[in-house]
């Protein structure tokens, strides 16, 4: 199947499905794939609108007591049951106003950041990159020891450097590309699971 056949088949799958975007089937396929969902109650999810990874989170979070924030620099619709900031993750006062919400270290830390796309490759990606290094910075400071953290992060001259910093944090990470992403794109997810425990975020020269 063409390439905008196979979106086109995704988009009216989730809308079937009463998904608010097809970009829930890549949380999904992530789900299947790596089960970060097992233990998991205190969620945090960056740029989440329209908020379909929102939706897969809270079938996928079984315990009653599940706490899921969802951050965004746009709105978000309300979603029954989930904790909606609208803010830059670059906002200095995103962090405590999330462990305010969530009272205790995250479980899970995801990001799907992606900026607004200019058509020029290098411009793409290196303010993708940035999204990806600041969900990092954010996940290392907001996870408990062994949590886990997926993140968006395009393919680039930084890709391998980025994957080498998660790797000192975590002590499992794979890249990973959705079936239901496009094929051609730069466009991986990182998957990095237990973290170590070790805060020792980014420093602000290397953003
Ligand atoms: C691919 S969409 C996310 C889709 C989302 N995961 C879903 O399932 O609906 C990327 C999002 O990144 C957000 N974004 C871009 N830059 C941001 C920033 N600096 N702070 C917060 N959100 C940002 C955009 O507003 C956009 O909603």
């Amino acid at each position: 199947m063409g390439k905008w056949k196979r979106t086109e088949a995704y988009r009216k799958r989730a809308r079937e499905a009463g998904y608010r975007s097809r970009a829930a089937y890549k949380l999904l396929e992530i789900e299947e794939q790596f089960s970060i969902f097992k233990h998991a109650k205190r969620i945090v999810d960056f740029c989440s609108a329209p908020g379909s990874w929102l939706q897969v989170i809270k079938e996928c979070c079984k315990t009653p007591d599940c706490s899921i924030v969802g951050i965004d620099i746009n709105y978000i619709k309300p979603l029954s049951g989930v904790h909606l900031i609208q803010r830059s993750i670059d906002d200095p006062r995103l962090k405590s106003q999330i462990l305010e919400l969530i009272q205790k270290p995250a479980n899970l830390v995801l990001s799907d950041c992606s900026p607004k796309l200019t058509g020029k490759k290098t411009i793409d990606r290196e303010r993708q990159i940035w999204q990806a290094k600041m969900s990092l910075q954010l996940a290392l400071q907001l996870l408990e020891k062994n949590g886990h953290f997926v993140t968006k992060v395009f393919q680039s001259g930084e890709f391998r450097d980025f994957i080498t910093h998660v790797k000192q944090h975590f002590s499992f990470v794979k890249t990973f590309k959705p079936k239901s992403s496009f094929q051609r794109s730069s466009e991986m997810y990182l998957i990095a699971k237990h973290f170590q425990g070790k805060q020792n975020p980014i420093s602000q020269d290397a953003l």
